[in-house]
């Protein structure tokens, strides 16, 4: 499949939208309606984003972040001598802080339940979603008997061009939600974890500078690219809408175009300007940025309040399998530290 590479090229495409739409369906493996408002153009698009915006703004997350220290601090309490951080750390305070900003603390331990990609993958390789549509259905079957004012019941009774959302509609957004800020965030926290393991000299300033914290995250998530590349629909080389032909864009490639960022290779704390990709461009540039930016940041400047030292345990799994960018990990299946002091 066409690959859109470089800074200025795949921000280009994500502009345009009438030659590389977003009108698809993705997963088909595991779900048959659309992840909203991922899978749209504009004018639906722009309807749906108004929807959720209230709920993902930079202010309303703030609001909730002496609620997240709380979890993050009883998390790290707990912790001593040796721990994996992706699931206890990460995907823990991930669906914790889910449960308070979608006002659903009742359904977190389902959601962890879910590991961090949502869908549950069997031996054999094979991607199931049935969890995930039971969950639907029950929750929306409740909110008709019984309406809340929590983000599911508000988008239960939710109008968009003067007609209700239909079930689909609703499912499509519930899942993106709940899936959006699962294995990107769990990549984003072990990933600052993992590096600062292996990194005195940036583990020591970020303690001694917690105010550098927030710019740290910045050049993670450029450095990661959690979301590494999303496709579109290439409009001019799909002749029958039923057989769409498809191009990445690729937002790695973007955060590592040495033309617009030097030494992309290397994780710096004073880059500056940081014209990274890494939350997406245009339209559809992530909703929950603000909300990672902020998890991550409440565990890290925790963390470095408490532990000064730790190392990655050989048990670990990490990936490195972008075939262009060997030095990046691509994922966290686990990641085991020592705690030493
Ligand atoms: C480090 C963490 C994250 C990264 C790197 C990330 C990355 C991205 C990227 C690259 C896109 C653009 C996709 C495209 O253009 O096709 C995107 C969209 C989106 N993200 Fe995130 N994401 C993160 C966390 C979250 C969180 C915490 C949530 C919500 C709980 C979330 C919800 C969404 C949604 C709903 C969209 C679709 C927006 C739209 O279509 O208008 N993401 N994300």
């Amino acid at each position: 499949m066409k690959i859109i590479k470089g800074n200025q090229q795949v921000r280009q495409a994500a502009r345009d939208y009438e030659n590389y739409s977003s009108n698809l369906q993705g997963d088909q493996d595991v779900r048959d309606y659309k992840q909203l408002p991922l899978e749209v153009d504009p004018p639906d698009h722009t309807a749906l984003r108004e929807l959720l915006n209230p709920w993902f703004s930079k202010d309303a997350v703030k609001a909730f972040e002496p609620e997240f220290s709380d979890i993050a601090k009883s998390l790290i309490d707990s912790f001593s001598d040796e721990v994996e951080i992706a699931h206890e750390l990460a995907l823990q305070m991930i669906v914790q802080c889910l449960g308070v900003v979608f006002g659903r603390p009742q359904d977190v331990a389902e959601w962890y339940s879910w590991g961090p990609d949502t869908w549950i993958t069997d031996e054999d390789g094979i991607r199931h979603g049935d969890h995930l549509d039971r969950y639907l259905l029950k929750t929306f079957d409740e909110l008709d008997e019984k309406p809340t004012d929590d983000l599911f019941g508000v988008l239960n009774r939710a109008e968009i061009a003067g007609r209700a959302l239909t079930r689909k509609e609703k499912y499509g957004i519930a899942n993106l939600v709940l899936a959006g800020g699962r294995d990107t965030v769990v990549k984003l926290i072990s990933g600052c974890l993992w590096h600062l393991a292996q990194n005195q000299e940036h583990r020591e300033t970020l303690r001694s500078n917690p105010e550098l914290i927030p710019d740290f995250i910045t050049e993670m998530v450029r450095f990661l690219s959690p979301l590494p590349m999303m496709h579109r629909v290439d409009v001019a080389e799909t002749a029958n809408p039923e057989d769409p032909k498809y191009v990445w864009l690729s937002f790695i490639s973007a955060n590592q175009d040495s033309s617009v960022i030097t030494d992309p290779e290397q994780i710096k704390l004073d880059r500056g300007a940081n014209p990274h990709l890494g939350f997406g461009y245009g339209r559809h540039s992530c909703i929950g940025m603000h909300l990672a930016q902020l998890e991550a940041k409440i565990v890290l400047e925790l963390w470095l309040e408490k532990f000064s030292t730790w190392e990655v345990l050989p048990e670990s799994e990490l990936l490195f399998d972008f075939e262009e960018y060997k030095f990046i990990p691509s994922r966290f299946h686990s990641l085991s530290l020592k705690i030493n002091s």
